[in-house]
């Protein structure tokens, strides 16, 4: 496969690049379940984790991966560091590079962050989720999911159903299932449709209850209350009868079917707690899976290696 350089979006990506973080993540998935060991492959590399805006299981999750793999980590957030005193976003990526670090994981509430400080930088630059842009990391560990309990994804239908507007996921995640050719259904009240939807390359709905006989995933996309600013339904009572996933819905879906959320989860809203909570549910994989998904990114971007030939688990 080409060699990656960065990831700040799936759009810079290949089908073949996708599959082989996908092949690379299978090897490493023993070691990211493993509690207590860890692999040397990255000993003498400093991972700076760089997160401007709230997150909990992402920055674990990458924080897991890079020591996994014996990565040196350091954790930098922007409370309680040189930003919350108004230290430029250049000033700080350049005070990064002067002390060496050898790839730079960058979560901001600004889209376009990420590809700012690739700019300054000459290390790898991960983007772990940019406002409404890109979140790729959580598009690929979505599509491993997938991958991992319906095989080759071609010709699957996955439906997302949520707040599609606000969401750098669904945005990251339609890309990475185009790319491996998978079917995409939109479902969102029309308030919480980007402008344009159909240039996205997937199809749009306003009844769940219509799609889901023919689904083999649904996504349920978390109401992200922060990011708006005005009403865009009347209650979550309504948000809930309409657009959520409760067990008379889940019901409609083939026996095969599994649900997926990237968590934070309203749970109530987009999605009931027994549906949360029952087997079809594959949530809390999801989580374990972007451990191996982050370590793969990781070792691709700094090891140069570009077969993921040499991970021994
Ligand atoms: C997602 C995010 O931050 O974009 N969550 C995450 O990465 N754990 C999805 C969300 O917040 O709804």
């Amino acid at each position: 496969m080409k060699p990656l350089s960065n990831l700040i979006s799936i759009e810079d990506l290949d089908a073949e690049q996708v599959v082989g973080i996908l092949d690379t993540a299978e090897q490493l998935l023993p070691i990211a379940d493993r509690r207590r060991n860890s692999v040397p492959t990255l000993r003498g590399k400093v991972v700076c984790n760089l997160f401007l805006e709230d997150s909990t299981r992402t920055r674990i999750s990458f924080d897991l991966a890079a020591k996994r793999m014996s990565a040196e980590v350091i954790n930098f957030s922007g409370k309680g560091s040189s930003v919350s005193k108004g230290e430029s976003f250049k000033d700080t990526a350049l005070t990064l590079d002067a002390m060496g670090v050898d790839c730079v994981v960058v979560r901001s509430g600004s889209s376009g962050a990420p590809l700012q400080v690739s700019r300054y930088l000459e290390v790898p630059i991960l983007n772990a989720g940019d406002g409404w842009h890109q979140h790729p990391t959580q598009a690929l560990l979505d599509v491993f999911t997938m991958r991992r309990h319906l095989g080759d994804l071609a010709g699957r239908h996955v439906v997302v159903c949520g707040d599609v507007l606000h969401s750098r996921v669904a945005r990251s995640e339609v890309q990475a299932l185009r790319l491996l050719g998978a079917r995409v259904t939109l479902v969102a009240p029309p308030t919480l449709l980007p402008p344009a939807p159909e240039s996205w390359g997937a199809e749009v709905s306003g009844d769940l209850d219509a799609v889901l006989p023919d689904a083999d995933v649904v996504y349920l996309l978390r109401v992200q209350r922060e990011r708006m600013h005005r009403a865009f339904f009347p209650s979550s009572r309504e948000y809930a009868r309409f657009w959520g996933l409760d067990v008379d819905r889940l019901a409609r879906l083939p026996d095969h079917a599994i649900v997926m959320h990237p968590g934070p989860m309203n749970r109530g809203v987009e999605i009931t707690a027994d549906v949360a909570d029952s087997d079809r549910s594959v949530i809390i994989e999801q989580v374990t899976n972007g451990i191996a998904i982050r370590m793969a990114c990781l070792y691709l971007l700094l090891s140069g290696d570009t077969e993921g030939a040499e991970v021994t688990p």
